[in-house]
């Protein structure tokens, strides 16, 4: 069916507004738009756990597999990490397949040499080229920046990292401190058979909570949920039982007197940073198509004696849980008795964003 993809759209006002209609969690032309003008302009999570650490050093990735594929490389220039573009500009070869300690980048096609910032060195068989080499002829540069262990980049343009992070930042950097261990025991990869809108939707509310995760409900106050929103995301602050672990919080922060058990902070589209006593657990949401949504969680350590209690213990089950609630969603929402639903207004702040950040970021120019 041919729908009128611009003519979507979500009321501001919550308690009238109604949800993103089922269609949308299953339409390959909406996906496709999403490829096309949302998900090159935003901020993503280097997934891999390969980073150069010194001059020369070179990382192969792909951006947002299965929905951009993007070639990447992250080099390190002796200053920096770098994120440029792993296509040869002569004729689209994709020039380095392993991580490798070259120094410059070469294609090995018909030997281009690029520097690791992306500017072309050497061109052979173009000395005489005029109007050579043009600015397209240099890697296309993604931007990069990085927060404590985690590396964001960003293909092409789109809100500055600073305004988009800052929210995060302000709250977190208090918290989360400079060091901390990756923890690969801790960082599964899940998939799922439902549509990434769908995984954010359920992620971004704690309304199922009691419903749907009875060990995390034992251990969350559930009288004081809080969710707060900002232009790129949200917050969801849950906050502990007595007995239960909880971050102690300088008399600066905002939170101060608060008993707070974790932060689930949601970057769109496709970040999930959720922060506990312990350490920190990351979600990557990896679309694949409308129907299949892969998950890469990487977890960090800074304090191994609260691992295990409290919100951020149990984290495969909860997983799991949610899941379960998200396929038998991604089932439902595709039934022909299934139109759109209603938010639940003291609960479904974060969804509602959500959906309206995503209708606002489809209309963006292709
Ligand atoms: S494709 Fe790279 S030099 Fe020809
Ligand atoms: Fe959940």
């Amino acid at each position: 069916m041919d729908r009128d993809l611009d003519a979507l759209a979500i009321d501001p006002d919550i308690e009238r507004a109604q949800t993103l209609p089922g269609w949308v969690y299953d339409d390959p032309a909406w996906f496709a738009r999403l490829v096309e003008r949302v998900f090159p302009q935003t901020w993503h999570l280097y997934p891999l756990d390969a980073m150069p650490r010194a001059q020369g050093e070179q990382v192969p990735w792909s951006l947002l597999p299965g929905a951009l594929d993007e070639p990447l490389l992250l080099t390190h220039d002796g200053a920096a990490l770098r994120c440029v573009s792993n296509v040869c500009t002569h004729r689209g070869f994709v020039m380095v397949e392993q991580p490798s300690s070259a120094g410059g980048i070469r294609c090995r096609y018909h030997g281009r040499r690029f520097g690791l910032d992306g500017t072309l060195c050497s061109a052979p068989g173009f000395e005489t080229s005029p109007d050579f080499p043009r600015d397209c002829d240099h890697l296309h540069a993604a931007q990069l920046h990085r927060w404590r262990e985690l590396t964001f980049v960003n293909f092409s343009g789109g809100a500055a990292f600073e305004a988009w992070f800052r929210p995060v930042a302000q709250r977190l950097d208090a918290v989360v401190p400079q060091s901390m261990s990756f923890d690969p025991a801790g960082s599964p990869h899940y998939e799922m058979n439902a549509n990434w809108a769908l995984y954010c939707d359920n992620y971004l509310e704690g309304f199922h909570i009691p419903y749907v995760h009875p060990g995390l409900n034992a251990a969350l106050d559930w009288s004081v949920y809080r969710t707060e929103l900002f232009a790129g995301g949200s917050f969801q602050i849950a906050s502990a039982k007595p007995d239960e672990p909880a971050f102690s919080l300088p008399k600066s922060h905002p939170d101060h007197g608060l008993r707070v058990a974790a932060y689930y902070a949601w970057l769109f589209p496709c970040t999930m940073i959720n922060v506990y006593p312990w350490g920190m657990s990351v979600n990557i949401v990896l679309p694949q198509g409308t129907r299949r949504t892969k998950v890469v969680y990487r977890r960090y350590v800074w304090d191994a004696s609260t691992l295990e209690r409290g919100a951020g213990a149990g984290l495969d089950a909860v997983e799991y849980e949610d899941e379960a609630v998200v396929e038998a969603c991604a089932r439902g929402v595709r039934s022909r008795a299934y139109q759109a639903g209603r938010y639940a207004p003291e609960h479904e702040r974060g969804v509602h964003h959500f959906h309206r950040i995503l209708v606002a970021a489809s209309r963006a120019p292709a």
